[in-house]
């Protein structure tokens, strides 16, 4: 029975070619994480094919959400609100997440919280440690979004550095899709590149303003394969996926690294889909030698999930932070604190 303390949030996604939903007691403890993915929809095109996704997320959101409120043993009378992702994403997939939250808003009475996919992916790290608090350093890497972000409190960030174009977990499924990989690419690099080894050298991805660059990456793998193909040559596809992996992941450790020299760091996190790749999860660990703490949310919660949104939303409804019904979606949407590279 619901101890009316405690704070339950339904949390949404559907930025991309997930349908989740999740409801989080106090913005820790997952009570029902439902995911339903795409994946093998958009696999048949070598990618997300945005009208698809959100045809998808409008058959599927309404059995995801009824799934996890019964998952978690709830009703919309016990929750105390709905947090919808707003952005950044696909528009028409967003907008389902937001149309729907909407709807489940102004029949219930519930409040509406309008969350930022990119601060739901930081937040993933509260799920998995439950004493885990601001201020820590947060590498945060997905498919559209690649930065070091000081985390100084649960509302405000300061991003110290990011890409200047592609966002790794994009240089990943490009990389896949020259190799000849099934989509979602990042996945099956992973895969590959344990059985090779980086015997291939390629720039480091950090730019003289120590920001990020992966297209420069990008297209040295993609000419390097193409090349072989024009010579006749057979290239072994592992120790291409290990070169690309290892300069594609030391690139954010050695960045890690000088801020970690250069400010008192006590803790490290990492964030978004690229968190689940094994090598750049060895490195992380690594800082632990030099006495800091490193968290790294569960596999499961690595990739787009409702309960990060939910936990996200938790530190929202405390501020009372609320949405009104003209909530929109917001493609484009920045990380608070995000400068411009
Ligand atoms: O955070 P996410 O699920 O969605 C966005 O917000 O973008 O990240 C998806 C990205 C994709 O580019 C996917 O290929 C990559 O994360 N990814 C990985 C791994 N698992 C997912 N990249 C490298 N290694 C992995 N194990
Ligand atoms: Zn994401």
């Amino acid at each position: 029975m619901k101890s009316t303390q405690d704070v339950y949030i339904l949390g949404i996604e559907s930025s991309c070619d997930e349908t989740a939903a999740s409801v989080v007691k106090n913005g820790r403890e997952i009570l029902s994480n439902v995911v339903l993915s795409q994946i093998d929809i958009h696999k048949l095109y070598g990618g997300v094919v945005p009208e698809i996704a959100s045809r998808n997320h409008v058959e599927a959101i309404d059995k995801v959400v009824s799934q996890a409120l019964s998952d978690a043993n709830v009703t919309l009378k016990d929750l105390n609100a709905v947090a919808v992702t707003y952005g950044a994403g696909l528009v028409g997939a967003l907008l389902v997440g937001v149309s729907y939250a909407k709807g489940l808003c102004q029949a219930s009475g519930l409040p509406l919280i309008a969350v930022n996919h990119i601060e739901g992916h930081i937040c993933a790290n509260y799920l998995t440690y439950p004493n885990l608090e601001p201020p820590y350093l947060c590498l945060l890497t997905s498919g559209g979004h690649t930065a070091i972000v000081n985390v100084l409190n649960y509302d405000d960030y300061d991003v110290i550095c990011s890409t200047v174009d592609d966002a790794v977990g994009e240089a990943f499924d490009k990389v896949a899709r020259v190799l000849g990989l099934p989509y979602p690419g990042g996945p099956q690099v992973d895969k590959l590149s344990k059985q090779g080894v980086p015997k291939y050298k390629f720039h480091s991805v950090i730019v003289s303003n120590g920001n990020f660059s992966y297209s420069g990456l990008k297209t040295a793998v993609i000419n390097l394969v193409h090349n072989a193909e024009q010579k006749g040559e057979t290239l072994n596809n592992a120790d291409v996926a290990s070169s690309f992996t290892v300069t594609a992941i030391d690139g954010l450790i050695d960045r890690l690294r000088q801020i970690i020299q250069t400010q008192s760091v006590k803790t490290v996190a990492i964030a978004g889909g690229v968190g689940a790749n094994s090598y750049l999860r060895q490195q992380v660990k690594q800082f632990e030698q030099d006495g800091i703490t490193v968290c790294m949310p569960a596999l499961s919660l690595c990739g787009d999930n409702g309960a990060m949104i939910a936990s996200r939303g938790y530190y929202m409804y405390l501020k009372k932070e609320f949405a009104d019904l003209s909530l929109n979606a917001c493609p484009t949407l920045k990380l608070r604190g995000q400068r411009p590279v």
